[in-house]
């Protein structure tokens, strides 16, 4: 069995991970060494499947260690790679690296690992030597786990995505930070709200003026609760954020496609007050007008994951929403329709766990295939 040192098993992402690799049994399949930025020496953890000589934990900063390694996989987040990875290969080891922080996505020398779609591409990176294998973007990994079938059939001319991100994807704290800003808004209200016969307009006053006024929001910057926040992580100085420049070089880089071969794929990405599911309305534009239920048959059949939901109000409300698509690996796709514009333009709308398929088990099943 394969030695595998694991870094960052203890953060949202990285716990996910080690809770889907016991449920998969994956620790009998892998002799798993525990990694640790603080507490080296200390006991190793202890998830079903763990052999119990796991222990003690290594310091996550001791290249030799590491570099005694064949297989590491790092959910310890951007900074650590950052700073522990080059040299590591500047040392001259060359195990396989999988990683779910952004920092070595886009290098020639890396594969983004999203197996149910891009398989043959990680195959042929593995058979080339290929070493670093990273999670995508979660809004692409879910938006690519659900449309996938449409992009592969080479039926998708150009695209936009609208989405909907949930809190998740800034962190934990980021979590926190808009339930807690929920209770307290629920909280400046609470007797007008407990009292029938007051007025909306004065309980709208008092909300907004904590919105605008008491509310923490040290960690998105600005309120979420009961608002929206338009721009998804950094400004790259050209009106395009690096959540919707990330959409474009990663779908084209999960398929496969570069240079003239790229699809035009843009994206208006928009942080909402959901848990951990980020949602997406696509306009796709197809190369050739495809009888809706074809495209149904498309997606549907693209993978075991996705769950084409009728386009009813009915089935949307329930089964389109991050509370139904959270803590779940399926995919629900739905609102599918052909819009007025024309019958080569269809409209979708799709939701994914942003902690299963938009992190952990792209890097979990990439973990799996290398290991294999
Ligand atoms: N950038 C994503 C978000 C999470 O903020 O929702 C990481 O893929």
């Amino acid at each position: 069995v394969p030695t595998v040192g694991l870094i960052g098993w203890r953060g949202m992402v990285g716990s996910v991970l080690m809770q889907r690799m016991a449920e998969e049994d994956d620790f009998a399949r892998i002799r798993p060494v525990f990694f640790s930025t603080s507490n080296a020496g200390g006991p190793a953890p202890t998830f079903e499947g763990v052999p119990g000589d796991a222990g003690p934990l290594q310091d996550a900063y001791d290249l030799d260690v590491l570099a005694s390694l064949p297989v590491i996989v790092t959910a310890q987040g951007g900074d650590y790679t950052k700073d522990v990875y080059p040299r590591l290969r500047a040392a001259g080891w060359d195990g396989i690296w999988i990683d779910a922080a952004s920092t070595l996505r886009m290098e020639d020398t890396s594969v983004i690992a999203l197996d149910p779609v891009n398989r043959s591409v990680i195959d042929a990176a593995l058979a080339s030597g290929v070493k670093d294998f990273i999670g995508g973007n979660c809004t692409v990994s879910c938006m690519l786990m659900g449309l996938g079938g449409l992009f592969k059939s080479g039926l998708v001319e150009w695209g936009t995505a609208m989405t909907y991100q949930a809190a998740s994807g800034g962190g934990a704290r980021h979590m926190r930070e808009l339930l807690t800003q929920y209770a307290d808004l629920g909280g400046v209200v609470r007797d007008e709200l407990a009292d029938p016969a007051s007025a909306i307009l004065e309980i709208d006053r008092k909300v907004l003026e904590l919105q605008r006024g008491g509310l923490d929001a040290t960690q998105f910057g600005v309120p979420l609760g009961g608002s929206l926040i338009p721009w998804i992580d950094s400004d790259l100085g050209n009106g395009v954020s690096r959540e919707e420049q990330k959409a474009f070089d990663e779908t084209n880089k999960v398929l496969g496609l570069r240079g003239e071969d790229r699809i035009a794929f843009d994206s208006l990405c928009v942080r909402i007050g959901a848990m951990r599911s980020h949602s997406q309305a696509l306009t796709l534009k197809l190369t050739r007008d495809v009888p809706l239920d074809e495209v149904e048959q498309i997606i549907a059949e693209d993978n075991e994951w996705v769950r084409l939901v009728a386009n009813t109000k009915e089935a949307s409300v329930a089964e389109l929403t991050p509370i139904a698509a959270t803590g779940t690996l399926q995919v629900p796709v739905g609102r599918l329709r052909k819009l007025n514009m024309g019958p080569e333009y269809l409209s979708a709308f799709t939701v994914g766990d942003q902690l299963l398929w938009g992190a952990a088990e792209p890097v979990r099943r990439m973990l799996m295939i290398a290991t294999g």
